[in-house]
């Protein structure tokens, strides 16, 4: 059993109420678990396929899900690059090995069932871009229609083209994500569309699965585990989740939660070196990473929460380092990500070497996208492939053989 709970005033509501903040005071909502009459056995856990769908005690939907098989996505050791940093026990958790390349499918195969739950028969989102093509993906999975509102020119084209491809109505609007959120907000509102941005609490639990797959994977609690922060969410449907094992009794520490922004996009990283209550917004967010594109997050009330209570923090890195790091990723580990996702090892990097992370913590970094994505930005950092004449004289030449 559970209800929709208010983070701020407590007030909770029936849980098939369509409300994505809380109606006395404005704040945003939770899924609460009534986790004293809930059964959890590890043994049906460990007897079930690493999947989202191993922990469906912990999640809200009831009738057959909308599944893509998202989830059970593999955590690697990062050896060289942790070598070089001098964390020996450095991992990442490769979010791009989704249905659609990201880690928006653990919230979606959710959010899309709760949509068909609570009987809504159109979904709707704003996004940076792979929320828009996750979205699309599972609405056509689960045959209902999608509508997907972009900041115009700054979605990277691989998300754009499955948006497309899934046969959503996407919608391109002349200003920045920030402002389409806004935007179908109001529409979903006043027209009863479902809306499925991470404000929606069902989205979140879906995406806590990371955290209850980064224990199953290592066998126990990371010391931290470090995101990519945009709209806030995943860093707080991932501390959520773990707060619940904790509660259970199926872990007995929280790791410290570490979100990394883009410089030109850090409302988070300011408000936490500030001991500032709330986030101030930034009006023209800006960085390569277009992903984290985000100068109001909207679920900054959680993950500053999130940070503050583990005992974690937060951190920007500029483009260069960002772009470094996908490069390193890529070269030294045979990791292909998108950039915002390589923010996070990149936030590790310099934490670790102004001191904050300590050569002995064992740290997982969850990234968060495929390379695939954004391949706009990866051919413009490599060089183009050689073109020779079809004959071997010039492969030899061109290889500098004799
Ligand atoms: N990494 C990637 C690849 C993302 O697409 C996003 C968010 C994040 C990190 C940040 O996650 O918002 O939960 O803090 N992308 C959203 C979208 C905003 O529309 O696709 P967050």
């Amino acid at each position: 059993m559970y209800r929709l709970t208010c983070v701020q005033c407590g007030q909770s509501y029936p849980p098939d109420e369509i409300l994505y903040t809380c109606r006395s005071c404005g704040h945003l909502l939770f899924v609460e678990y009534d986790l004293d009459s809930i059964t959890v056995r590890r043994e049906d856990w460990d007897r079930r396929p690493i999947s989202v769908w191993r922990y469906r005690e912990l999640l809200p939907v009831t009738i057959p899900p909308v599944s893509l098989q998202e989830g059970g996505t593999p955590l690697y050791r990062l050896e060289r690059i942790g070598k070089e940093i001098g964390l020996p026990n450095l991992y990442a958790k490769h979010e791009g090995m989704n249905p659609t390349g990201s880690f928006k499918d653990r919230g979606m195969t959710v959010g899309v069932s709760m949509a068909l739950q609570l009987k809504k028969s159109t979904v709707a989102c704003a996004s940076t871009g792979n929320t828009s093509a996750s979205l699309a993906a599972y609405a056509a999975k689960a045959g209902i229609p999608a509508v997907v509102l972009l900041p115009a020119g700054k979605v990277a084209l691989g998300k754009v083209a499955q948006a497309l491809m899934h046969g959503a109505n996407v919608i391109s609007i002349r200003g920045n994500f920030d402002k389409a959120l806004e935007m179908v907000q109001e529409l979903c509102i006043s027209h009863g569309l479902y809306l499925l941005n991470s404000i929606n609490p069902f989205r979140l639990e879906g995406q806590k699965t990371i955290g209850f797959e980064v224990i199953d994977q290592i066998g126990g609690v990371p010391d931290r585990i470090v995101l990519p922060v945009g709209n806030a969410g995943n860093i707080s449907a991932v501390h959520k989740g773990l707060s619940e094992l904790r509660t259970l009794g199926l872990i007995d520490r929280l790791p410290m939660m570490t979100g990394i922004q883009a410089k030109g996009s850090s409302p988070v990283v300011r408000a936490i070196r500030d001991g500032l209550p709330e986030v101030i917004p930034e009006k023209q967010p800006e960085t390569i990473a277009t992903a984290i594109r985000i100068g109001a997050p909207v679920n900054a009330e959680k993950a500053l929460n999130a940070i503050r209570q583990t005992g974690g923090t937060a951190e920007w890195v500029t483009d260069e380092e960002i772009l470094a790091m996908q490069k390193a990723l890529a070269q030294k580990e045979g990791i292909g990500v998108e950039p915002a996702s390589a923010a996070s090892v990149a936030g590790v990097l310099k934490l670790t070497e102004s001191g904050v992370i300590d050569r002995s913590e064992y740290v997982v970094c969850v990234v968060t996208g495929h390379l695939l994505k954004d391949p706009e930005t990866v051919i413009k950092q490599c060089k183009p492939p050689i073109e020779i004449d079809a004959d071997l004289q010039s492969l030899l030449s061109a290889l500098h053989c004799s």
